[in-house]
């Protein structure tokens, strides 16, 4: 099947800096904000500059060999900012996993090197984080060939937020599923949720979708059921933040919606994610933290309110659906349907 290349690049370390398309701005403007602070790394990932868990993920490894290449000292000094680093890139956001495996990851590469000299150091962790990103996109790919048999010749995917190209180190999970689909001579056509409060299925989807000749038609988030329960959708295909070791799946506020309407109409629901979105530590959803995201997200719309002054507002960014609604994970180390306990076992090897 031929490889080919998303037409944009979402993240990416050049000229001693991290790079990363700013996700806020699409699709009006395509600008490339550079980085070459580990707080601005941490306030692009809090912001949403950069979004979608396994981009976070490459953001966390970039924006940890960013502290590295900064630090001034011995060796010793060098590992204790590295570490100040870490600990400052891990509270930018609590829900997708990647974050906390990613940073787990570059600190268990920073302990390995950790008495070596200064350059030495630096070097191994850029080139991990780069390993990292470069996996990622492999992994997105993979996911995709493994997906293959699960996708009809012709057929209407529905998917919820954006898990695409640009929440990854390319290619996309969900949208990765599509790609590939699409590569093998597949006639999809894609139905995205608006995704309501940020916008990432109206904004980010259709934009990336777009761009690459792949069809996509944007649907109101309140859409979707009423076309589920018309026939109008052969499969949905999300992608997720963290799975538990159960199976349940965390992912955008309006996932769980979206699972039980394709439940009760016997739609098949799938989660495509990578490897590194599995939380074996994680017994099930219900321990998942769901991060709160500001009211302003919910309040206002293109900069305007639009609710009354002092009506409060809950921005939950992110549901759980129960593994029981989910008809199939699509990781990168194969297809595991339920129970989920078992076959994430199998494949945890
Ligand atoms: O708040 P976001 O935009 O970071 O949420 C992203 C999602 O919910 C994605 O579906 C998920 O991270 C998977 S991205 C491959």
């Amino acid at each position: 099947m031929e490889n080919k290349k998303q037409s944009f690049v979402t993240i990416e370390w050049r000229d001693q800096a991290v790079v990363m398309i700013d996700q806020r701005l699409l699709p009006h403007q395509e600008k490339y904000n550079i980085y070459r602070e580990v707080p601005e790394v941490a306030e692009a990932i809090k912001t949403m500059v950069i979004r979608g868990a396994p981009a976070i993920g490459v953001a966390a490894g970039f924006g940890v060999a960013l502290g590295a290449h900064n630090a001034r000292g011995d060796a010793a000094a060098v590992v204790e900012q590295t570490k100040q680093a870490c600990d400052l890139l891990a509270a930018a956001r609590p829900t997708a996993v990647n974050l906390f495996w990613a940073i787990e990851r570059m600190r268990a590469r920073l302990a390995q090197v950790a008495t070596a000299p200064v350059q030495q150091i630096k070097e191994a962790l850029l080139a991990e984080a780069q390993t990292i990103c470069d996996e990622d996109l492999g992994l997105c790919h993979r996911i995709g060939e493994q997906a293959l048999d699960l996708i009809p010749q012709s057929a209407t995917l529905l998917t919820h937020c954006n898990a695409g190209g640009l929440a990854t180190a390319g290619h996309g999970t969900a949208l990765g599923v599509v790609r590939s689909a699409v590569q093998a001579g597949k006639r999809i056509k894609v139905i995205a949720d608006e995704t309501r409060p940020f916008l990432q299925g109206a904004r980010l989807t259709a934009w990336e979708l777009a761009r690459d000749g792949i069809d996509v038609t944007v649907i109101a988030d309140v859409a979707a059921a009423s076309l589920i329960a018309g026939g109008k959708i052969d499969l949905v295909v999300v992608g997720t933040d963290r799975v538990a070791a159960n199976g349940d799946v965390a992912n955008k506020i309006g996932t769980y919606s979206v699972a039980l309407a394709a439940r009760a109409h016997n739609v098949p629901f799938y989660v495509a994610a990578p490897w590194s979105t599995i939380d074996l530590n994680t017994a099930t959803g219900a321990a998942i933290p769901i991060e709160d995201r500001p009211a302003e997200e919910v309040s206002h719309v293109l900069g305007q309110r639009i609710i009354p002054e002092g009506v409060p507002v809950l921005n939950p960014a992110f549901d759980i659906t129960p593994a029981e609604l989910v008809t199939a994970l699509i990781t990168d180390r194969g297809v595991v349907r339920a129970p989920y306990i078992e076959g994430i076992k199998a494949l945890a090897g």
